[in-house]
């Protein structure tokens, strides 16, 4: 593979960045993706004193660190401020980024061009989000999850527990689980 540009990724160390409130089945796909596509992948929690997440930072970095525990070259950590000044802190060229659907792109595409207009040595890598799980999101999860739901086989099982203790909700009977569909 030397030579090739798969060969040259995996040289490359790149940031997979969100907020992940919570994670979702959507983002592990895409972290282990990532960690075949990239030499070392650094999967970054924004910390956003605006916004009120339902998991702390804290909840969602041990989340995240078990989740990703058995991939070698993946590596949780949280960032503030801008994410083209963490890539240079972390020495990473790539920024990695899933699009679930054509609405998702505008505002990728501005934040990728905006990010290479203040760092033009880090380029955002796209990657189409895996058909199974292109319409899920962090707060679709939380809304279903709220109301009693079940957002089994969206989200892993370790999320889906706290997600119920957090929410103080219990099982929903098996007729209204949600079925991750050509798993
Ligand atoms: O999971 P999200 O909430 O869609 O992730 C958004 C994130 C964290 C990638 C984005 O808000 C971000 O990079 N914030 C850091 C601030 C920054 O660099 N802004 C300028 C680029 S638009």
């Amino acid at each position: 593979m030397r030579g090739t540009p798969r060969g040259q990724l995996k040289q490359v160390v790149a940031i997979y960045p969100g907020s992940f409130d919570p994670p979702t089945n959507g983002h592990l796909d895409l972290i282990e993706r990532g960690s075949k596509l990239f030499g070392k992948l650094i999967v970054a929690i924004l910390r956003n004193p605006e916004k009120d997440p339902l998991f702390s930072l804290d909840e969602r970095l041990a989340m995240l660190d078990q989740l990703t525990r058995r991939f070698d070259n993946v590596r949780v950590t949280t960032f503030g401020g801008l994410l083209v000044d963490f890539a240079r802190q972390v020495n990473a060229h790539a920024v990695l980024r899933g699009i679930r659907a054509i609405s998702d792109y505008e505002y990728e595409l501005q934040m990728a061009l905006m990010n290479r207009k203040l760092e033009p040595e880090v380029e955002t890598v796209f990657l189409p989000a895996a058909e199974v799980y292109s319409y899920i999101s962090s707060r679709i999860v939380k809304d279903v999850a709220r109301l009693g739901g079940q957002v089994h086989g969206l989200v892993p099982p370790l999320v889906e527990k706290e997600l119920r203790l957090k929410l103080q909700v219990g099982e929903a009977p098996r007729s209204r689980r949600t079925k991750a569909r050509n798993k």
